[in-house]
């Protein structure tokens, strides 16, 4: 049997609307609906209170379109799935209360998501026969988080950022360059001109690699932001080295990612790595991963429409959920810091030689 189930995402600034048709463990995308909110470019970041307010008038006409391009009514659907953390609380209220009132007036499940378990499942909606054991990298612009799944639900914590989060690293160094908001597409498309190696920029704790410790799968980006900017300021033309100090940093974030990763990934004998989240878009960093673990694992990332906040990677989660009978009641409420189910922190691999 088939169920349709509808996602909702509106953490940050994008309302998006999806319709999975799940049979089995099998899961087929009917229809994916992206409304990206283009108001906060003006003011160089997400303003919470504009993007909850664009939720608000969007999602009614977002869910609709999503309905109508699956051929599905309202009363079709099997199940309904939510993001309710973590991301900005007025923008994530609108998607809970949308979903909570269709659940209660249909009489289907809810489910309440956590967003980066969507960002995980994404690259699953393109290979539908991509299981757990793997990797995964989850890059976007509020995490880095690098973990090890045995197993759907199952999520060890290697490493995380100390500090800024890959994809807020390329949108402040975006916005130091004078590229807008946000900075990753920009800084890579100006990358592809700029000259590898002009700048020697940190590789913040690539060391720590070699090192059994806690440091080991950390990351660190806030220092390489205020080296960028340094350089910057230093130059006679700043313009002019733009192209260069873009690749420079795109270089050395794209070689911590992937050398964390390839080592985890060669540590645990794990035949696939995974990458998920915003900064997964990077074609750059997606090729420098595959070619790292040539012949040793695949690489699997999902196209860039599907590694951007979307309603179908909410809908992959909370369809794989919802089947093994979990259930959120009526009391679900958004929060800011909803903890990751499943995660715990492994300390076994970080004290490990490898
Ligand atoms: O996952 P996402 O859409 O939203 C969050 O959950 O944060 O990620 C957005 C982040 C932004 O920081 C953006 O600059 C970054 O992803 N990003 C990129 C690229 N495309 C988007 N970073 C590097 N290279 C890209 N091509
Ligand atoms: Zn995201």
């Amino acid at each position: 049997m088939t169920e349709r189930i509808l996602g909702i995402e509106t953490s940050c600034d994008e309302t998006s609307a999806a319709v999975l048709a799940v049979t089995g463990a099998e899961a087929e995308l009917s229809s994916l609906v992206i409304l990206s909110q283009d108001v906060h470019a003006v003011f160089g970041g997400v303003v919470p209170e504009l993007a909850s307010r664009a939720h608000l008038r969007t999602i009614g006409p977002v869910i609709d379109r999503a309905l109508a391009e699956a051929g599905v009514g309202l009363h079709g659907l099997d199940g309904i799935t939510v993001t309710a953390g973590p991301g900005l609380v007025g923008a994530l209220l609108v998607g809970v209360m949308y979903g909570k009132t269709l659940a209660l007036s249909l009489d289907r499940p809810l489910l309440g998501v956590h967003h980066l378990e969507g960002h995980l499942f994404a690259p699953t909606l393109e290979t539908p026969g991509l299981r757990p054991p793997f990797v995964a990298l989850l890059v976007s612009g509020g995490h880095t988080m690098l973990l090890d799944v045995p197993a759907w639900g199952e999520y060890r914590l290697l490493g995380q950022t100390r500090d800024d989060a890959a994809g807020e690293a390329f949108d402040k160094v975006g916005m130091l360059l004078g590229l807008g908001y946000p900075g990753g597409p920009a800084i890579e498309r100006l990358a592809a001109s700029g000259r590898p190696g002009r700048y020697d920029l940190p590789r913040p704790m690539l060391r720590e690699l070699d090192r059994p410790g806690p440091g080991r799968y950390e990351f660190s980006f806030s220092g390489l932001k205020t080296a960028v900017l340094r350089a910057a300021r230093s130059a006679a033309d700043p313009a002019a080295i733009r192209a260069d100090l873009a690749r420079g940093f795109q270089d050395s974030v794209v070689e911590v990612l992937v050398e964390k990763t390839a080592h985890a990934a060669e540590s645990l004998g794990y035949p696939a790595v995974t990458l998920g989240g915003g900064v997964a878009c990077n074609r750059t960093l997606v090729a420098a991963m595959r070619e790292r673990l040539d012949g040793a694992a695949r690489v699997y990332a999902a196209s860039n429409r599907l590694n951007t906040d979307n309603a179908a990677m909410i809908a992959a989660a909370g369809a794989w959920r919802l089947a093994r009978g979990e259930r959120s009641g009526w009391e679900l409420e958004p929060r800011a810091d909803l903890p990751f189910p499943g995660l715990t922190s492994s300390s076994a691999l970080q004290e490990s030689p490898a």
